[in-house]
């Protein structure tokens, strides 16, 4: 058995038996901290945790690691709900292009944005696409992260859109943090389907959903719900396909514009809707009282140079939000969630404390890990991460860009 105590904890963030599932509104701005703390792992459960005055003596020191974390804090890992982890190439003359002057919009009409990954994605073979993916991930879990969502939507075709889930399933057998899927055939119509989208929505329907069904690639659904890419009423028809094979919604909806798509998405049962940088009163009131997690992507915004999501306005009326970085080569070349964390503190007004609850409870909701991620508390194998020496825990959103976590303990 591998034993794991940790002690003279500065701080040990969000351990608790009582911390909820979601948290909403103004539950957000509390994370509980055990001061001078200890936490004991066995076999990467939680076994007991609290002040140090309360840590009993060890009678059995047989394969017991000892990490003294003075000055230290110990966390729950992030959970990141949304990223497009497994991807060819980066594509940074779409970056220089709007440096000049072109708007992400520009680009994606002439062929580039989604479509220039999908044809670099095509050339790339399963192997290639796997060691690299695992490479982002090892370097991810560096920044924190405890848990990752993958997309595929850089296939757009039947053999295309496989490859990247049976990927994404080689991830999910042998990355040391746990992996989600999800299916995001309807990421952008392909050239040869421009003007036949019904083509296209067919093909997701007669082919790449039966296949990733029998193959039992995803766990979850998701439709690029925008203007030039799936209308509101496309992404319903795909999502209600994809509920028939068990395949949870989680949506990109409002990047852009808004459509209509959240309360769509809402009243489909979708586990998140992701992005919001335009969001409408309709919306709000749509997402109130729903199951659903509001999902905002503040690297998207900063790197494409959109409005940040109101996540203000969102807490104000009570629901819940959670964070994500959304990483993938054309919209949000990071997977940092640290930078992410400092993001959603200077550009969308949360506190260090609302921010750090959107990095983790709220975001094991919304990747459907509720169960074992996000928070500390006993019995739970939940991912733990040791900062370095730090004079407080705001100081990691405080001193952006630096490297604030020592040690990820899957
Ligand atoms: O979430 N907006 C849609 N999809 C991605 C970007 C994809 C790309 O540009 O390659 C996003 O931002
Ligand atoms: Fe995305």
């Amino acid at each position: 058995m591998r034993k794991i105590l940790i002690k003279n904890i500065k701080g040990l963030v969000q351990a608790g038996e009582e911390i909820p599932m979601v948290l909403r509104g103004a539950e957000m701005a509390d994370v509980p901290l055990i001061s001078d703390a200890f936490l004991a792992l066995e076999d990467g459960f939680v076994v007991a945790y609290g002040p140090m005055s309360e840590l009993q003596g060890i009678d059995d020191w047989r394969d017991l690691e000892l990490i003294d974390a003075e000055g230290k804090y110990v966390l729950p890992a992030f959970c990141d709900s949304h990223t497009h982890t497994v991807f060819a190439r980066s594509r940074e003359e779409e970056f220089v292009d709007r440096i000049n002057g072109l708007t992400y919009e520009d680009i994606a009409l002439k062929g580039g944005g989604i479509l220039n990954s999908a044809r670099r994605l095509a050339e790339m073979s399963e192997d290639e696409l796997f060691d690299q993916a695992m490479q982002r991930i090892h370097q991810l879990m560096k920044y924190g992260t405890g848990a990752i969502e993958i997309k595929s939507g850089y296939g757009l075709s039947v053999e295309a859109e496989i490859k990247m889930l049976r990927v994404v399933k080689r991830l999910k057998e042998n990355a040391p943090i746990v992996v989600k899927a999800t299916f995001l055939g309807a990421h952008a119509f392909p050239r040869e389907f421009k003007a036949d989208h019904r083509g296209y929505i067919e093909l997701i329907k007669n082919e790449m959903l039966p296949k990733i069904a029998e193959e039992g690639l995803a766990d979850y659904i998701d439709v690029f719900c925008e203007r030039n890419y799936f209308s509101v009423d496309e992404m319903e028809e795909i999502l209600l396909e994809g509920k028939k094979y068990g395949l949870v919604p989680k949506v990109h909806v409002n990047q852009f514009s808004a459509l209509g798509g959240v309360a769509k998405a809402v009243e489909l049962g979708a586990l998140s809707v992701d992005h919001l940088e335009e969001i409408t009163d309709e919306d709000i009131e749509a997402l109130k009282n729903s199951n659903c997690m509001p999902t905002i992507l503040p690297s998207c915004s900063h790197f494409l140079g959109i409005p940040f999501g109101d996540a203000r306005k969102m807490i104000s009326a009570g629901l819940p939000v959670a964070l994500a970085s959304d990483f993938n080569p054309g919209s949000t070349p990071s997977g940092n969630l640290g930078f992410v964390w400092s993001l959603a503190c200077v550009k969308m007004k949360l506190t260090p404390e609302e921010a750090l609850n959107a990095l983790t409870v709220n975001a094991a909701y919304a990747m459907g890990l509720s169960e074992s991620h996000g928070k500390i508390a006993l019995g739970r194998k939940t991912p733990i991460l040791m900062t370095k020496q730090l004079p407080s825990l705001a100081y990691i959103p405080y001193a952006f860009g630096d490297m604030h976590i020592e040690r990820i303990i899957v």
